[in-house]
């Protein structure tokens, strides 16, 4: 079985997988990080965005053999410490979840797009293709704005 080593969250780590395993069952059946979230394994639903050298991306089609060596960062990565990212403290802020499932994913990809563009439009928040069943996208919208004036 070949062997796999990357960072998780600031931790190396190192896991016995098939190359072509799914990095999303690793972090979650192998690793135990659970915050991804699985919903249609397929990169459809969005529901496990995390980040791979800070860059979203989903790791239910994304294989292991890919974070050899690289950075994987997941919601339990997010936070520093006790202090909360400021898309962390904007959610809870607008009070944006409702069943929450979606919501690690939805942070996450918050998270890249502010990394990409600091005041972004309605039309680039839209442009976000994470699927929430709870129809939670209107607080999603006022949370990235929020969050994207906390970070000015
Ligand atoms: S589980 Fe749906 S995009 Fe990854
Ligand atoms: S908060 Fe329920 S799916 Fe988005």
């Amino acid at each position: 079985m070949p062997s796999h080593t990357f960072s998780v969250n600031g931790k190396s780590v190192t896991v016995d997988a098939p190359d072509d395993m799914p990095l999303l069952w690793v972090l979650r059946d192998l690793l135990g990080v659970r915050g991804p979230k699985y919903g249609c394994g397929i990169d459809v639903c969005k529901a496990c965005t995390s980040h791979l050298d800070g860059r979203a991306m989903n790791p239910c089609v994304v294989p292991v053999s890919d974070a050899d060596g690289r950075n994987v960062t997941t919601i339990e990565g997010l936070a520093d410490g006790d202090k909360l990212h400021p898309v962390q403290e904007a959610w809870l802020d607008q009070d944006v979840a409702q069943c929450g499932y979606c919501q690690p994913g939805q942070i996450m990809a918050a998270v890249a797009l502010l990394r990409r563009t600091k005041n972004p439009s309605d039309e680039d928040i839209d442009a976000i293709a994470n699927v929430c069943r709870c129809g939670t996208y209107f607080r999603i919208r006022e949370a990235i704005k929020k969050a994207a004036s906390m970070m000015q």
